[in-house]
């Protein structure tokens, strides 16, 4: 009896923790899903029109390059498409070196000249934010990087601190980076494990504080402990062994980003690239933002969306919220067309998060996703799937 109050008490206080940071913090500082993945198996034309999750936005600019008809960037949290936005009036200011220095380099020596020149461009409710935030850019501020903001961005900064911690070793970290091939990406590895998950790092990584700052949810967390034997660690650890073992380091700028604090011109997200600014710039006319859930953009917007990119946001509804889930399908269906394409990752193995009575709407396309996923840059999912509309 005892034991099950406090787990209940425990389960409750993680769920306050979660929203509290949720409703008052930007959470993702970077898109936590590899697009070049995405953009295999979205087939993005001229003629699509796509529902996506913002996050950070950066996966939104990602799609844009592909000339779609219509992005619609959706977010509960308005913080994430603020992000967007400042990303937006960036590329509309039309320097591209201004853009790198921000986004790339994570800080601007004229942050604020920057800021002050595309504020008019912002929405209001994005330039409160700003207003407010925008010393996130300072180069000569504490953490003297924008990606070490931010929930996620914290944990961060405290986990590359406590590598650095470890003196001369911690250059095997950078080495890591720099390295040509698996061969060495492994050998490099074998020196690292022993410092990564130290007493500290193996606690930290437990912590429903820490998980709740980097966007995992109560629901998500279990569903990795029921799946996954040895529990939370043994899953980051798995999957951390695998992205930096077996999938080549040298362009994964997803890891840099939270290593370095920065990227590098030759390692960073497409919209970063000097040679695709020109498209993204003619583009960015095409790019819509919500405030509001997936169902709500839905019953607000009724249309015929060609393709849905949902994150892994179904494994918040599914134990949390089932009734929502089952709305947020009904009204997939009735937003959609036969074919229109459906992308989900999912923390856990399989599509057990999908409603069963759904599934037999929809043809999945495992072999492809199954491969695609061992390959991808992020590495921490369970699994990728991708569905089409029957
Ligand atoms: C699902 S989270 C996961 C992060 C993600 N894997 C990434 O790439 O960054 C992405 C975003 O979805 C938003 N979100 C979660 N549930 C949502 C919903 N039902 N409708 C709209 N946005 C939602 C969160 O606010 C968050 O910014």
């Amino acid at each position: 009896m005892v034991k099950n109050l406090t787990k209940a008490l425990v389960s409750h206080t993680h769920d306050l923790m979660f929203n509290m940071v949720h409703n008052r913090c930007l959470i993702y500082n970077v898109c936590w899903e590899d697009p070049r993945i995405d953009r295999q198996v979205l087939d993005l034309n001229g003629e699509s029109n796509i529902v996506v999750l913002t996050s950070a936005g950066c996966n939104t600019l990602d799609y844009l390059l592909d000339s779609p008809a219509a992005i619609h960037a959706v977010d509960v949290n308005p913080r994430q498409n603020a992000l967007l936005h400042l990303k937006l009036a960036l590329i509309e200011r039309d320097c591209f070196d201004d853009l790198f220095a921000m986004f790339g380099l994570g800080s601007h020596e004229r942050f604020r000249e920057i800021y002050f020149s595309l504020r008019k461009r912002l929405p209001p409710y994005t330039r409160n934010f700003w207003d407010d935030k925008i010393q996130y850019f300072d180069r000569a501020g504490k953490k003297q990087s924008f990606y070490y903001h931010g929930t996620s961005g914290a944990i961060a900064w405290i986990l590359t601190r406590y590598l650095l911690s470890f003196g001369t070793k911690s250059h095997f970290i950078f080495d890591l980076l720099d390295a040509q091939t698996l061969d060495e990406q492994k050998e490099i590895y074998q020196k690292i494990e022993p410092i990564l998950w130290h007493k500290f790092s193996s606690w930290l990584v437990k912590q429903p504080m820490t998980l709740a700052m980097l966007g995992v949810p109560r629901p998500q967390i279990r569903l990795i402990k029921e799946q996954y034997k040895g529990g939370i660690l043994a899953y980051v650890s798995n999957k951390l062994k695998h992205v930096w073992t077996e999938v080549l380091i040298r362009d994964n700028y997803f890891w840099r980003v939270y290593l370095m604090g920065s990227y590098t011109r030759d390692c960073c997200p497409n919209y970063l690239k000097e040679e695709n600014f020109e498209i993204l710039h003619s583009n960015i006319d095409r790019v819509y933002t919500y405030n509001s859930t997936i169902s709500d953009f839905l019953k607000n917007n009724p249309g015929s969306y060609s393709h849905f990119v949902l994150l892994d946001h179904q494994d918040w509804l599914a134990w949390h919220h089932p009734e929502a889930l089952q709305e947020e399908w009904r009204l997939i269906f009735e937003n959609s067309r036969p074919g229109s394409k459906i992308l989900m990752r999912s923390a856990s193995n399989d599509v057990c998060f999908i409603p069963e009575a759904v599934r037999s709407s929809l043809r999945f396309f495992p072999d492809l996703t199954e491969a695609l996923h061992r390959q991808d840059r992020v590495g921490t999912y369970g699994s990728l799937h991708l569905a089409e509309v029957l």
